[in-house]
């Protein structure tokens, strides 16, 4: 076990003495947790082998799963990187910094332990002011997954990582909630179509904006013949305590629906959590309700979701039943996060109209 330091900052105004700290421990091979913009990191010195080998101890992570390596400054990525396609700088120029993950052909530098063994490595240049400054005065690429413990939902607060992580990391930066909510897109640009491996804070329609043609890996529908080429997409992920189902169809057949199976899991004991939008919260009575958001502001419902499903643990909540969204935008993300939590158990709320 080890001491944790917390150290808490405004991100509209950072006291760079506190973050040189927390740089120093990076450089000297300790693990921080800090804020980006989509979820809470746990970074450690990328270039320094052992240092990466203390995330997949922190989080129990299984060690098949690469890591993403964040920069602070596009020139940042020359070292680490075999090359650097006109494609790619087109996405950088468009997207980063920001929620946008691109997988390179690896250099020499990137340690093995990062890469899980693939010759490929993922980087991200994040848009959160903290990350960015820690990244900069730790001047190392920062080796960063999500800071949760592994299988739980990623931390969009610093209460999260509190929660996962107390006790075995060497400082946590709290900064204040994440605005997007959801991990980076991941996008494989070795490929000659681009292809999302992982769906998140960047859409396909923004994407295919910038790039025409972006196509989603078939593993994505949860296709058990289908290999992810993200390692990271087969694992059950994100999941509270208390199992998930998600109930999909029109608005009113699924809130019916729930109901329903609200009424069934209560006669035999069990304690019903119910994930609904705004739209829909005050139709269930007497199961732990909580809200994603509204259907209208889809970023809300992502800012909202991992959040919701921690809630649900300390209420206790033994079977969850969620209400699916549309699957467009960064609707697509959140329903993959939700399938992954649920594992893949969805129910068809067909008309019941008798
Ligand atoms: O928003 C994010 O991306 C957050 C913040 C902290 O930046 N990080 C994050 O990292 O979500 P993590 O480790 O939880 O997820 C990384 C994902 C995994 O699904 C992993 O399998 C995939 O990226 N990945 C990493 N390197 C890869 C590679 N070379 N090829 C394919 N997938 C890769
Ligand atoms: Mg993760």
């Amino acid at each position: 076990m080890k001491k944790t330091k917390i150290i808490s900052m405004n991100p509209e105004h950072i006291d760079e003495k506190k973050l040189a700290e927390a740089a120093e421990v990076l450089k000297m091979g300790g693990l921080v947790a800090f804020p980006t913009e989509t979820v809470y990191g746990l970074g450690a010195n990328a270039l320094d082998e052992k240092a990466v080998e203390k995330i997949f101890q922190a989080k129990g992570r299984p060690s098949d799963n690469p890591l993403i390596v964040h920069i602070s400054e596009i020139e940042e990525i020359e070292p680490l990187v075999r090359n650097v396609s006109e494609r790619a700088r087109i996405l950088m120029k468009a997207f980063w910094p920001g929620p946008l993950t691109l997988i390179f052909e690896k250099s020499e530098r990137i340690p093995k332990r990062i890469t899980a063994g693939l010759d490929t490595v993922a980087i991200r240049m994040p848009l959160h002011p903290i990350a960015r400054k820690l990244i900069q005065l730790a001047q190392v690429p920062v080796a960063a997954p999500s800071a949760n413990l592994s299988g739980r939902p990623s931390p969009t607060c610093p209460e999260h990582v509190i929660e996962d992580l107390q006790e075995k990391v060497d400082i946590i930066i709290s900064g204040g909630n994440c605005s997007v909510g959801l991990e980076s897109t991941v996008l494989d640009i070795t490929e000659e179509i681009p292809m999302i491996l992982r769906p998140g804070g960047i859409t396909r329609e923004q994407l295919e904006d910038v790039l025409g043609l972006v196509v989603y890996d078939a593993a994505l529908k949860g296709d058990p013949q289908a290999v992810p080429k993200s390692p990271g997409m087969k694992y059950t992920h994100y999941s509270p305590r208390g199992e998930v189902q998600i109930v999909s169809g029109e608005l009113e057949d699924m809130v019916e629906t729930i109901r329903d199976l609200q009424k069934e899991k209560e006669a035999l004991g069990l304690k019903v959590g119910i994930l609904a939008t705004d739209e829909t919260k005050g139709r269930y009575q007497n199961a732990i309700v909580l809200s994603m958001g509204s259907r209208k502001n889809v970023a809300s419902i992502a800012a909202n979701l991992f959040s919701a499903l921690r809630r649900f643990d300390q209420e206790g909540a033994e079977v969850i039943f969620a209400e699916s969204i549309e699957e467009k935008s960064l609707g697509a993300a959140v329903m993959n996060r939700m399938l992954k939590a649920a594992g893949y158990h969805v129910i068809f709320a067909g008309g019941k109209k008798d």
